[in-house]
């Protein structure tokens, strides 16, 4: 299946009451460990990519053909969505212009007034090429690519006034940061969630930070219309655990087990786990 926006999947996920997950990816175990996953449990799927992650790659036409190659050459038949993460807006237009399918514009930092401008004129150039957008307001904590937010909570008036303008969905912070949450975390704050909702209907709501987040507030944020949840920093640290496992047993002196393809299995292995761990978790099997 060609790459698809993600528009329909995350209206869907609004009426069946269960989230997609954004997994973001980083190279080609990622992406290939994230789609297989997707394919065996039947789950539709968001490839996140941050605009480190793109330029890591070696830039936004090497994603897009790689993702595609996989679709084409590993059968990939559930619907697949490549997301731009936290885009500028320089690099919105970036990547509609090398086809990825959704993009998020990251205006959270701007007035709302200025974010309201950039956002509708985004719009209109998403949507011109078929292209699903998410905005933000209120900045998520935590650090993504050295810029670090603050975890301030959404203003549900602001939350409308940028729904109002045509986007598919969208993020609101309500106390969720990247990265790993620290012990004080005083856990995501519903009464805003809640009162985004009832200002901005059936939008599917977008839940970033979801490393480290306990399920049942997983839950709970999905009754109250959150369709997307992103996940990046757990998939990093299961990599790098069962990786460092290997070369600590010595498995790369061992035989040919220096080979990138061996050495990098077991952290394969353990995306594909985590991955299928969420998806469950957010009720996205059997939903594609
Ligand atoms: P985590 O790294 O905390 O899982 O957050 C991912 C995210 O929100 C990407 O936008």
């Amino acid at each position: 299946m060609a790459l698809v926006s993600a528009t329909e999947m995350l209206q869907k996920a609004v009426e069946g009451h269960y989230a997609v997950g954004q997994f973001n990816i980083n190279n080609l175990e990622w992406t290939k460990a994230i789609l297989l996953t997707a394919q065996e449990v039947n789950s539709p799927v968001i490839l996140g990519v941050s605009e480190g992650a793109g330029k890591y790659m070696g830039g936004y036409d090497v994603v897009v053909n790689m993702v595609k190659g996989l679709i084409k050459d590993q059968n990939i038949t559930v619907p697949v969505a490549l997301h731009l993460d936290h885009g500028s807006y320089d690099h919105c237009y970036k990547c509609l212009e090398a086809g990825f399918s959704s993009i998020m514009f990251d205006g959270s930092h701007y007035s709302i007034e200025e974010n309201v401008e950039k956002t509708t004129e985004l719009v209109k150039a998403a949507h011109d090429k078929g292209v699903s957008i998410e905005a933000e307001v209120g900045s998520i904590g935590g650090e993504e690519d050295g810029v670090v937010g603050m975890g301030e909570c959404a203003d549900p008036a602001d939350c409308k006034k940028i729904a109002d303008l045509g986007v598919d969905f969208l993020a609101a912070g309500i106390g969720n940061i990247h990265g790993k949450y620290p012990a004080n975390w005083k856990g995501l704050q519903f009464d805003v969630l809640a009162a985004v909702q009832e200002k901005t209907g059936t939008l599917p709501l977008v839940l970033h930070g979801g490393t480290g987040i306990p399920d049942d507030m997983i839950k709970k944020a999905i009754t109250l219309g959150v369709a997307k949840i992103n996940v990046n920093t757990e998939c990093q640290l299961v990599f790098a655990e069962a990786t460092r496992k290997y070369i600590e047993a010595g498995k790369d002196l061992e035989g040919k087990g220096f080979d990138p393809r061996k050495l990098l299995a077991p952290g394969y292995e353990a995306i594909k786990a985590k991955v299928k761990e969420k998806m469950e978790l957010f009720g996205s099997v059997n939903k594609a």
